[in-house]
């Protein structure tokens, strides 16, 4: 059962201004390709090729860092698509808006931490909205680890590593992460999976 690159569901040109179709092309088509396309040829004989990616993720961390590369950056990237749609970043669902207050006092607040999380995660990385124990909190991790190792599930998580942003935005990591909280989160994918609590 070998991973595979689930093709977008929007058009490369339908988050622009916000991310263009060339980072697109790019991000989607070669830089999760080649993870995909690493983690199949790393599984090949393995007897975690069979397994669901979020256990092939839990159970190459530690031990294989290669595998475990790919694993976790195909699985975080097949999720960050589905976390962003065109004219996003809209009215968040009623049952999270409420978990995010509960948990961080204002969804202004949430925001905040989630795009500080981003910024302060030195060198390539993801910030995270992620579920433990009933809580929702921020996380940030280096390379392609994920809350899943943390024994947490991502909600939502926004890819800071710079072929995430730098054709748009050059160095400015910071308004890529303002322009993607503010245009382009899915938010009703982020709730479904809040209210599925499931990775
Ligand atoms: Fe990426």
């Amino acid at each position: 059962m070998a991973l595979t690159l689930p093709p977008l569901t929007y058009a490369y040109d339908a988050l622009q201004p916000y991310m263009s179709r060339e980072t697109l092309e790019y991000h989607h088509d070669k830089h999760h390709k080649a993870y995909v396309d690493t983690a199949n040829n790393l599984l090949k004989d393995s007897p975690l090729a069979d397994k669901p990616l979020a256990e092939i993720v839990k159970e190459s961390h530690g031990k294989n860092p290669a595998l475990f590369n790919n694993a976790a950056q195909a699985y975080n990237h097949t999720l960050f698509w589905q976390w962003l749609k065109p004219n996003g970043g809209g009215a968040i669902p009623g049952k999270l808006e409420r978990a995010l207050i509960e948990s961080f006092g204002s969804v202004e607040e949430a925001k905040k931490q989630l795009i500080q999380g981003g910024v302060t995660q030195f060198g390539s990385g993801w910030t995270w909205f992620a579920l433990k124990d009933g809580k929702i909190e921020v996380l940030k991790t280096p390379n392609g680890e994920n809350p899943l190792i943390h024994g947490a599930i991502p909600l939502l998580g926004i890819d800071v590593w710079e072929h995430s942003y730098y054709i748009d935005y050059r160095n400015r990591r910071l308004d890529y992460l303002q322009a993607v909280v503010d245009h382009l989160v899915n938010w009703e994918y982020v709730a479904e999976r809040f209210e599925a609590g499931v990775a």
